[in-house]
Order: structure tokens, then sequence, then C-alpha cells
């Protein structure tokens, strides 16, 4: 039942205001300033031995994994990365027992994932799940972990699921920054950009006429840039997946820094970037690139906090903390992507060549 939808993507996008309100829903420790997760079965003791935390997944669920390890890196100040599930089981990785494993799935099921899961248990590494499905078989496996809650996704592309997976790493990174050296004042700070949420994603979704209209521009683009640094990086990574996947236009992304290595040889007017542009500590940095770009005629849309003078559209998202600013900024590059494949008349919920759950190798 797509609830007056015309596609399964168009449903979900717009169920991400409840979606976010149900991960947080009954975690939140306002006393301690921390949240509860249950099913992590890691106690405090266990979490303070954690040195290291390696997180695997597939596609989107691994992009939203990146967003997880800077998060995990900045409220716990524990080293952690993200890897493709695929490539982790491909070359004989060292295990080590001081490491945290964390799979993440939205069917819970991906087969690249499970026997990674899988050769990470025989080898006695510790192994949680970040899953949407309950009782799927990567959750089964998993010596604990957290669901996401993000309900039932139906169309190929994962959107909702992506947000509420990035929410629950916010949860996680809180839970264990809080088991070490994260203030309570910034818990509480954290807290409470968490609980803006709900509201932040409903005013941007509330602007899609506005979206809509700038998908005009990009129907006829045969390929398309995403920038964005640190932060912003797996936000354009996952921007651009999304664009490929729905509307078929080709689309790289990059991390901004790097555009000078490379990258700006490509840009001319056929060639349009989309840049990230958080109001943060890299704002003048992120800047200096859109300026690179203008130089060479690059057409830009900036998704940021604030106008940004050298792109052709600014679309503004509203400010949260810093950390949590990633989980706003890619809402509006679903909807361009969604618009951006509606134009060119796709098959939206079912993408050629493309399987909801892969669970084959
Ligand atoms: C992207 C997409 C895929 C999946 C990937 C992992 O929109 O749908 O990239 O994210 O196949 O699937 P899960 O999360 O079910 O393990």
């Amino acid at each position: 039942d797509m609830g007056g939808h015309d596609t399964y993507m168009h449903k979900e996008i717009s169920e991400q205001a409840e979606a976010v309100d149900r991960v947080l829903r009954g975690r939140i420790d306002d006393r301690f300033s921390t949240v509860h997760l249950g099913g992590l079965n890691l106690d405090a003791r266990e979490a303070r031995g954690v040195r290291r935390i390696k997180i695997l997944g597939c596609g989107t669920s691994y992009h939203a994994g990146q967003i997880g390890a800077q998060l995990i890196e900045e409220l716990a100040r524990i080293p952690a990365d993200a890897e493709p599930a695929s490539e982790f089981r491909y070359r004989n990785p060292v295990v080590d027992p001081d490491t945290l494993y964390i799979a993440v799935s939205q069917s819970g099921e991906t087969y690249d994932v499970l026997a990674a899961v899988q050769e990470l248990k025989r080898k006695g590494a510790r192994v949680l799940g970040v899953v949407n499905v309950v009782g799927s078989a990567i959750a089964r496996e998993a010596d604990g972990g957290l669901y996401v809650h993000a309900g039932p996704e139906v169309c190929v592309v994962s959107t909702k699921c992506f947000t509420n997976t990035v929410v629950a790493f916010g949860l996680l990174a809180l839970h264990l920054g809080r088991t070490r050296d994260l203030s309570v004042a910034d818990g509480r700070r954290i807290i409470a950009g968490l609980r803006r949420l709900p509201e932040q994603i409903a005013d941007i979704l509330s602007r899609e006429d506005e979206i809509e209209k700038l998908a005009e521009e990009f129907t006829g683009a045969r390929s398309m840039l995403f920038i964005g640094r640190v932060r912003g990086y797996p936000v354009a990574r996952e921007a651009s997946l999304k664009l490929k996947e729905v509307s078929y236009i080709h689309a790289e992304a990059y991390p901004a820094s790097e555009l000078k290595h490379g990258p700006l040889a490509l840009i001319e007017p056929a060639m349009p970037t989309v840049a990230i542009v958080p109001d943060d500590d890299l704002l003048e940095k992120n800047r200096a690139a859109l300026e690179e770009i203008k130089a060479r005629e690059g057409k830009i849309l900036a998704v940021a906090h604030r106008e940004q003078e050298k792109a052709d559209h600014t679309i503004v998202v509203p400010k949260n903390e810093d950390e949590l600013d990633p989980i706003l900024m890619g809402i509006p590059l679903q909807l361009l992507a969604y618009h951006t494949a509606l134009k060119l008349g796709r098959d939206i919920d079912k993408p050629r060549n493309l399987a909801k759950s892969v669970t084959v190798e």
C-alpha cells in the first residue's frame, strides 16, 4: 500500500520524520545524558575495553557506516572506520580481539555482509548488528546490536533506512562516548540535537516543490560530480549513488580537497557539481572549492546552511549540531534523485539490474 504516493521511494522519503522519531523513542536517558541500547550485550567494562571499531556493510549501508565511523570517532574518540563487507572478506583481514566489529544491513540478508560476520565469529571476534529487518539472518548471527526501526522499505533504492541507520549510529556513538570522556554537557547537546531532527526533516521535505523544479536542470546531464569534505564526503557519496541508481545518470563523488588532484579537469558547463557545504569549521575551505569550480564555468548546486554566493542554486537546510549535520544534508538530494528519475521516466521502485536484497555473491 503506497498510501497515496505514486512510488514507494516517494512514500519512504516522506516517512523520514516519523521514522527518526521511532529510532529515538524509549532510548534516551536525560538523567545521565546518555542512551540505553538494551540489545547491545556490551556492558560498560566491555565498552571501555574496545580499542578500535570496524564497520562493515555494502552500498548505502556502507555509506551510513562511514558517517557512523565519524560519529564514533568524534563523540567517543575510538578509532573507527568503515569498509565494504565484500572487500573485507576477501583480503584475509587481521582480526583483532580488541576491535569491535559492526555489521550494517537494511535487509539483514546481504550475503557479503553475512559471510563477513560468520568469518569474524569463526575467528572469535565480537560482532554487533545495525539492522532494520527484525529477526533477519545478520541480526540472528550477531552477538548483539541495535535495530534501526525504519519500518518496511520496499523501494529497491534505500532512503529512510539510510537516515535511520545514521541516527542509530549517533545513538551508539553517544552511548560509547558517555562510557568514556564525552561530558554531560556534550551528551545533553547531542541529545537536544537528535530531538530536533524530526522537525528539521519535516522542514526539508516541505520544500519539495523547489527541488522538483531544480531537477529539471539535471535531466540533460550525462555526468555529475558530488563533493564534500570530512562530514560532507559520505553524504556526497550516498547522494551520488542515489542519483546513479535511480536516474542512470553517471555520478562520481570526490572529497572537495582532492579536486585539484584530478577531477578539476572534468569541470565545464556540461558537468554540474553538487556540493555539500555545512556551516562548520571547513566552511571557508568548501567555499574555496566552489570558487575554483565557478572559475571554470562549472554549474553548482550547493546544499548548505545559508545561501552560497558562488553556487547557481543553494538548497538551504536547517542547522543542527555540527556532528549531526550529515543526517540532514542528504535528504534534499534523495528528492533530487527522485525527481530527476521521474522526469526521465525511470522505473523508480525497481531500477534496472538491481535487487532489493542481494543474497548471492
Ligand atoms: C542502495 C541500495 C544498495 C543496498 C546494499 C546493501 O540504495 O539499495 O546499495 O544498500 O545492497 O543492502 P542491505 O542494507 O540490505 O545489506
